[in-house]
């Protein structure tokens, strides 16, 4: 059944999330583990979608390639009006994607192994807009929260001040000269006020390298800092993932991330498991410059997910075990 609807996902990626239009530059971007089954299918839809489309396929990089593309593949990109990334090849960290943005290339990709039903589904069976909209109004309410507290039948309990950070809206969606994003979304983000952050976080969903722990881990924070990780196996390799990181930084808490897609599953692939309705995340290390925080640079990045909590804003509770509030108007998503 799968395979018939790549078609429809290859319309929608196309249209919704690239937002290509009649005589744009298109270029799909596969690497040699893509699914060319799945690639020729945005191609011809880009085609149908009036658009100048090709499809190019690279040999695949690992993610700790540092390596630069070859001349032939920064054209190919850096002449793009849009590019479609469908490549477990970390394409967006080279120069080329970045010059290609300079110029005015906006991006948007996904890595659909290993989350295929949700690729599908997380952007064709759902209210697309009422979840962008959404997540535009719990953006709203975090800028105007002193206090964020987020607590979970596991024991997590940590509070941060949110005030007017900005907000990051992953949705997947570009449109304006060189935006990139990734799809399936959306979610919504923010850094808190790094001073300000204390208390423990339960950690039940996906931990680093990438996926479920086998029993819960308990990571004490303060004043925005690892300084306890406690639990079995999973907590063992967590401080040994920051150990052998070497850099001091990489236990500073970096961003907050509230996922929001329905259709999303908790199923140990991270972009899955951060979008699940209602799951939390929160990431550690490098920051992306857009969050305005103060977290120092560093090398490294990971991401820690609960899989459910209530997140409680000045006192008014925006989500409750993976069901946001109808009350604040959070409503209609299914
Ligand atoms: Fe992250």
């Amino acid at each position: 059944m799968r395979s018939l609807r790549w078609g429809e996902f290859a319309y929608t990626a196309v249209r919704k999330m690239a937002n290509v239009q009649p005589g744009e530059t298109l270029l799909i971007l596969a690497d040699t583990w893509t699914d060319m089954d799945i690639a020729e299918a945005c191609l011809t839809a880009g085609l149908n979608a009036g658009a100048k489309a090709q499809l190019l396929v690279i040999p695949r990089m690992a993610p700790t390639d540092t390596t630069e593309f070859n001349d032939s593949i920064t054209g190919a990109m850096v002449g793009a009006d849009v590019i479609l990334g469908l490549c477990p090849t970390f394409f967006m960290e080279k120069e080329a994607c970045e010059v290609a943005r300079k110029n005015g290339t906006r991006v948007t990709a996904t890595d659909v192994r290993g989350m295929e039903d949700f690729a599908i589904e997380g952007i064709c069976d759902v209210d697309y807009d009422r979840m962008d909209e959404i997540a535009v109004q719990i953006g709203e309410i975090y800028q105007r929260t002193k206090r964020c507290r987020v607590t979970s039948e596991l024991g997590t309990d940590i509070e941060f001040s949110l005030l007017d950070r900005p907000i990051d809206i992953g949705n997947g969606m570009v449109s304006k000269p060189g935006e990139s994003n990734f799809f399936p979304g959306v979610s919504v983000a923010n850094a808190p006020i790094e001073r300000t952050i204390n208390g423990i976080l339960v950690v039940d969903g996906n931990i680093p390298p990438g996926h479920l722990p086998r029993a819960p881990v308990t990571v004490t924070l303060e004043s925005g800092v690892i300084t306890k990780i406690e639990g079995g196996a999973d907590a063992a390799a967590l401080r040994a993932h920051f150990e052998k990181s070497g850099d001091p930084i990489a236990t500073h808490l970096c961003h907050f991330t509230l996922g929001l897609n329905p259709r999303a599953r908790t199923s140990g692939s991270v972009h899955q498991d951060e979008h699940v309705l209602g799951a939390i995340t929160f990431g550690f290390g490098d920051q992306d410059p857009g969050f305005g925080g103060d977290v120092p640079p560093c090398s490294v990045h990971c991401d820690l997910v609960l899989t459910s909590g209530t997140i409680e804003c000045d006192g008014q509770v925006i989500c409750k075990d993976n069901v946001l509030s109808e009350a604040l108007g959070l409503g209609g998503l299914r």
